[in-house]
């Protein structure tokens, strides 16, 4: 497996293997996620050191993204979407492409990173509630779903979070 920064011609498979991992019942209905990560791309919050492929030979089988929002202006990055094409689940992709993404955040002196998930996978990552860490996000009842990981405690912002624009939030 290889890891590396996403290029506009992986975008096709990484629509494909996103649609793949959050297919609901019908899997003909796209899944929010897919048209999500078309406008994150296009938007001026995305940043290429922060969209992560995952490939096996040359076939893309996992992507991360961290786009910038803001706490009061401060720029902070929002993780999401985080897909692993289903036929490579449980295999250890995902936790490569977190530990990436946050080598890569550490190398550029990224104070912390935010995300709205399941506590029960993302604090295997380091990832705690965010509120009691001063960053409070645009929906209350989020509550302790709203993480962050810290990297430098000393320059993390504090106030309420937005996202990058087409989250909406
Ligand atoms: C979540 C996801 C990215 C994990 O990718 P992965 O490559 O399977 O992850 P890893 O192999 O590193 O870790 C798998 C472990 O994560 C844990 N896990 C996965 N989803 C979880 C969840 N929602 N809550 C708690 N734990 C979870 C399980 O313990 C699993 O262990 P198992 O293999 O013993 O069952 C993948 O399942 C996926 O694409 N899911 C659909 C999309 C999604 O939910 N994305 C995350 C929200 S943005």
């Amino acid at each position: 497996m290889r890891i590396r920064p996403e290029v506009f011609d992986d975008r096709a498979a990484v629509y494909a293997i996103t649609h793949a991992a959050f297919a609901g019942i019908d899997p003909m209905v796209e899944p929010e996620e897919v048209g999500l990560l078309q406008q994150l791309f296009e938007c001026d919050q995305y940043d290429n050191r922060f969209s992560i492929v995952a490939l096996d030979d040359t076939t893309v089988i996992g992507h991360v993204i961290a786009t910038w929002g803001a706490v009061n202006g401060e720029p902070l990055l929002g993780l999401g979407p985080l897909a692993v094409a289903p036929e490579y689940q449980h295999r250890g992709v995902g936790s490569i492409l977190m530990q990436e993404i946050h080598d890569r955040a550490e190398q550029e002196s990224i104070s912390g990173i935010v995300l709205l998930g399941a506590p029960g996978y993302y604090s295997r990552f380091g990832y705690e509630a965010a509120q009691p860490r001063g960053i409070h996000p645009s929906v209350p009842s989020w509550g302790e779903h709203f993480m962050v990981r810290v990297f430098d405690d000393s320059c993390l912002p504090s106030g309420d979070y937005r996202y990058a624009k087409p989250f909406g939030v």
